[in-house]
This record gives structure tokens, sequence and C-alpha cells, in this order.
């Protein structure tokens, strides 16, 4: 039966426009309701109540999985070790030990909020954060949506580099369809109110047949998966379940105060190149656009360190997966940073980038723009630069000179956006939940929320066709 609240409201108000005779019926049984109500005489209730803490998106479930499926799946090497992707995962809750070389760069009152954290530690943080958000509730009959804690990234990451068979490589994917199919939430939905998180991106869960391309697993084509919702650091631009979340940077703030103290630090850091290019060539990629620019970011990075217009951070020498010192000192020290597609569009140096207070020089719309739709504001030049790719494999335009064209003024505003953007793409390391945070949602929080508001509209959108089919159908 309906409930007397905004939901009910928001139909009548959302239909009046659409089906007159939909309005009419609609409105008939909120007047049959507002008389119930009246003649129960409950207790009054507000209208509209105060939406803090009230979880008005409705709850989520957490499934409690059999441990083969995620913490038998934690490894146990504990620091970052560049040549094991999966190092340092398992470490303090997906955060990773703290970045003590970070001292003196870094203001001292953030020194602990630096971590060495691995850039597919996502399904690992979420699984903590779910346990303790204040909308997770132990009763799954009224949930609005269920979180599967698969880890998913580390089922198929055992298996990326050797020699696997497919069924190996597939092994956990096909247990797990099978256990959550037992469970009677699923059979009600067919899994279209269930969400997972992947550390990983989304092409290592779509193998392809072709024997040449063997990588990953088939997860994500299996048919089960499909409705299924999935948080995941790259998404297929074309699907509507892949919803595109911030890859996880080193910076954990535990407090609105520290978050607020980063962001001055970085709008007052005084940076003194005009760019900065983090990365590494690859000889195998013909046409590779991440040589050309460590050539052209070479050339005018000028003789001592931090006194050209570029600065060069090459990865091939220094090992980035853990050595955040000389990135983030780069990106500090630099107005703008580069950030070309690597093996796959996306790249966690974006978010480093931003973080940093560093304006993001995009070469692919993949990259960023059709990516975290819930992050990113709507207008792209607002926070970054957008050169295409083709542009600059052709030499049809000089990255410096482009950047050289922009005003102080445009450049403070560009900044100013990003500073903005900070506290969305971070994953703060807080426990309490967020009542005390003035408000402000971190990429978690953002993630969580979405999932709720759209599975509720979801929801809302079927129930609205069975009634208004109901009522045409009835004589
Ligand atoms: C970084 O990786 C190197 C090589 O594996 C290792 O020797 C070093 O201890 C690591 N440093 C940090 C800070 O994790
Ligand atoms: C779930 O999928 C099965 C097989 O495709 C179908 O028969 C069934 O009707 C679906 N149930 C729901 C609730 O969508
Ligand atoms: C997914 O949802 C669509 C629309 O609700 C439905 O038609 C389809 O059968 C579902 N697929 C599976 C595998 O449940
Ligand atoms: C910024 O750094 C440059 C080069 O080191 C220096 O000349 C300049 O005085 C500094 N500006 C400020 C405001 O500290
Ligand atoms: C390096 O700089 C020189 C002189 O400014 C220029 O002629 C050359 O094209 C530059 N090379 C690259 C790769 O940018
Ligand atoms: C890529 O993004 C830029 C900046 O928003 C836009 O001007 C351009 O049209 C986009 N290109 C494509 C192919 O969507
Ligand atoms: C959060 O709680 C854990 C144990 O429950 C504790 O070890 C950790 O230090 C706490 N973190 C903060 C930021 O208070």
């Amino acid at each position: 039966m309906f409930t007397f609240n905004k939901t009910i409201i928001h139909s009548i108000h959302s239909h009046i426009t659409s089906h007159p005779l939909i309005s009419l019926f609609i409105l008939t049984l909120f007047l049959i309701e507002i008389t119930l109500f009246c003649s129960h005489s409950p207790p009054p209730q507000p209208l509209f109540p105060p939406t803090d803490n009230l979880c008005t998106d409705g709850t989520i479930y957490v499934y409690d999985l059999p441990p083969m499926f995620n913490s038998d799946l934690l490894g146990t090497c504990d620091d970052l070790d560049p040549w094991h992707w999966q190092c340092g995962v398992a470490t303090n809750h997906g955060y990773g030990t703290t970045a003590t070389e970070l001292a003196g760069i870094v203001p001292e009152s953030l020194a602990s909020a630096w971590h060495r954290t691995n850039q597919f530690s996502s399904e690992v943080i979420f699984h903590n954060r779910v346990l303790k958000h204040k909308c997770r509730t132990m009763e799954p009959e009224s949930a609005t949506a269920y979180y599967i804690p698969f880890y998913a990234g580390l089922a198929v990451g055992k298996y990326l580099f050797s020699d696997s068979s497919n069924e190996e490589r597939d092994f956990h994917a096909v247990e797990l369809i099978k256990w959550v199919q037992d469970q009677p939430y699923w059979r009600r939905s067919n899994g279209s109110d269930h969400v997972l998180v992947l550390g990983r991106i989304t092409w290592d869960f779509r193998r392809l047949t072709d024997p040449e391309k063997l990588w990953g697993s088939t997860f994500l084509n299996m048919p089960e998966m499909q409705n299924v919702t999935r948080l995941t650091i790259e998404r297929a631009p074309y699907d509507y379940h892949d919803i595109g979340v911030p890859y996880p940077t080193g910076f954990h703030p535990t407090s609105v105060t520290d978050i607020r103290t980063w962001q001055s630090f970085v709008r007052t850091y005084n940076r003194t190149s005009l760019f900065t290019f983090v990365g590494a060539a690859r000889e195998d990629i013909g046409d590779d656009i991440r040589g050309l620019l460590l050539r052209t970011c070479r050339n005018e990075s000028g003789s001592g360190s931090g006194s050209g217009a570029c600065r060069v951070v090459d990865c091939a020498l220094t090992p980035c997966a853990n050595g955040s010192k000389e990135i983030i000192e780069a990106l500090l020290g630099s107005e703008f940073c580069l950030q070309p597609r690597g093996d796959s569009f996306t790249r966690r140096s974006v978010f480093d980038c931003m973080i940093a207070g560093s304006v993001p020089v995009l070469f692919w719309n993949r990259t960023m723009y059709d990516q975290y739709e819930w992050y990113m504001p709507e207008e792209p030049e607002s926070y970054s630069v957008f050169i295409d790719h083709g542009d600059v494999s052709a030499g049809k335009r000089s990255i410096k000179a482009v950047l050289e064209s922009y005003s102080v003024e445009k450049v403070r505003r560009m900044r100013e956006k990003v500073i903005e953007i900070i506290p969305k793409i971070v994953y703060s390391n807080s426990n309490s939940s967020s009542s005390s945070n003035d408000g402000m949602k971190d990429a978690f929080e953002i993630a969580v929320e979405g999932v709720l508001k759209r599975f509720g509209a979801e929801r809302e959108q079927l129930r609205l066709e069975s009634v208004g089919k109901g009522f045409l159908e009835s004589p």
C-alpha cells in the first residue's frame, strides 16, 4: 500500500502532466489514503522530515559471503611492490601503509592521512566502508540494494599474468553466481537490485574469444550478470550497469579539517612548472603518444629539476607503483598534468593530478568525461583541457603553446574547480558516519547514495508502470 509521504506527492506531480486518466486514478487513491490516514489517526508525522541521517534513499544489505569469495583472496604481501600488482591491497582495510616518505612534502598535520595505496584496492575499501555505513540494514527483506562483497579483481588477478586455463580464470565467478542464485533476494529480482565493486577495469572481466586476446575472465559476459550494477574504475561506456568510480589515490583524509587543510595547501602551492608528465613510454605500442609526450616534456624540462616548463617523472626509471614522492612533488609543482591513455583509457594518475590541484590535460574523452558521471561537473572545460590525441600525434598542435594560451586568471579558475572536486574523489578514512562531515561526501558516499537513488527510481518506475497497466486493463 502507499505510504503518505514524498513519493506519492512526487508521483502525482510528475503524472499530472502526463496521462490524465492515470493522474485521476492516483489522485483517487491519494484521497482514499488521506481518509484512511485520518481515520486511523496514527501519530502525526512531518511531511518532509529533515533528511540528515534518515536514509531517505533506502538501505543497503551486505551479503555474508563464504570467505573463498573475499577474505581468502587477500594476499599476504603487505607493502607495495611494483612487480606484484596485488601487493598492499589487503593492508590497512585497503588504504595501505602510511607513506612516511612524504613527510616534509605534505603538511605535517596530514602526514598520517597519506598512504601507499594500491590503485586496485577499491573492492576492499568499499567492503570495509559499507559494513559501517549508516544505511546498512541487517534486514534483507526491506533493503533497497544488495551488496555482494566479492573481490572480483583479486579473484581474476591470480590468473592474469600466468598461462591459466579459461576454467581457472572463471572459477570464482562461476561459483559466485551459483551461490548468489540460491539467495531469495536474488531470485526475486534476477540481480537487478544487486551491486558489486570491481577493483580492476571492466575489460578484465570481459574476455574476448579471439585466441590472441585471451585476457581476464568472462564474469561480465555471463547472462546472470547482465542486470547487476558494478562500480568500477573504468567502465564500458555503452553499458548502463557499469558505473565509473574514482581510482583510489594515496590521500585518505580522516576529517573535514583534513580536507580543508589540504585544499588551501594546494591552492597556495608555488607551482614553478607549466606542466608535468608522469609515465613511461611503451615501445611495443605503435604510434605511442606517451613516448611523444615524454620526449616533448624532456625537451622543455630545462637543466635543473623543476626549473623548466615541464617536469618529467619517467616511470621506466622511477618505480611509480610505490615511489609516490617524486610523483606528488611533480604534480604539486605544475599548473597542468598530461594524461594520455595508457594500457587502457583511464589512469589513476588523473586522480593523483587533481588531488594535487593540478589541472588535467586529456587526449581521449574516455579517459575521464565518459567515465565518472557521478563525480565530475558537466562542463569539462571548467576543470580540464582537451587536446585531441590525433592533433598531437600529427604534430598539428603544440601542447606548450596550447597551455600557454590560457590566462593566469583562467588557470586560477580551473584550479579552483579542481579543488572543489577533491572532496568527492577521495576515499576518506573516517570511522564516524557522515553526520559530522558538514554534508561533505567522499567517493564512497557518493557511490552508495547514487546506487540507492538509482535502484529506488527504477523500482518506482516499475511500480508506476504496473499501477498504470492495472488501471488501463481494469474494466
Ligand atoms: C618500492 O619498491 C622497491 C622495489 O620493489 C622496494 O625496494 C622499496 O622498498 C619500495 N618502497 C616503498 C616505499 O614501498
Ligand atoms: C529471471 O530470469 C528468468 C530466466 O531468464 C525468468 O524466467 C524470470 O521470469 C526472471 N524473473 C524476474 C523476477 O525477472
Ligand atoms: C534484465 O532486465 C530486463 C529488463 O527488466 C529483462 O527484460 C531481462 O530479462 C533481465 N535479464 C536477466 C538476465 O534477468
Ligand atoms: C616560487 O618559486 C620560485 C622559484 O623557486 C621563486 O623564485 C619564487 O620566489 C617563489 N614564489 C613564492 C611566492 O614563493
Ligand atoms: C624539442 O625542441 C626543439 C627546439 O625548440 C624543437 O625543434 C623540437 O621539435 C622539439 N622536439 C619535441 C619532440 O618536442
Ligand atoms: C571530447 O570532449 C571535448 C571536450 O568536451 C569535446 O569538445 C569533443 O567534442 C569530444 N569529442 C567527442 C568525439 O565526443
Ligand atoms: C578506526 O577504528 C579502528 C579500529 O576500530 C582504529 O584502529 C583506527 O585507528 C580508527 N581510525 C580513526 C581515524 O579513528
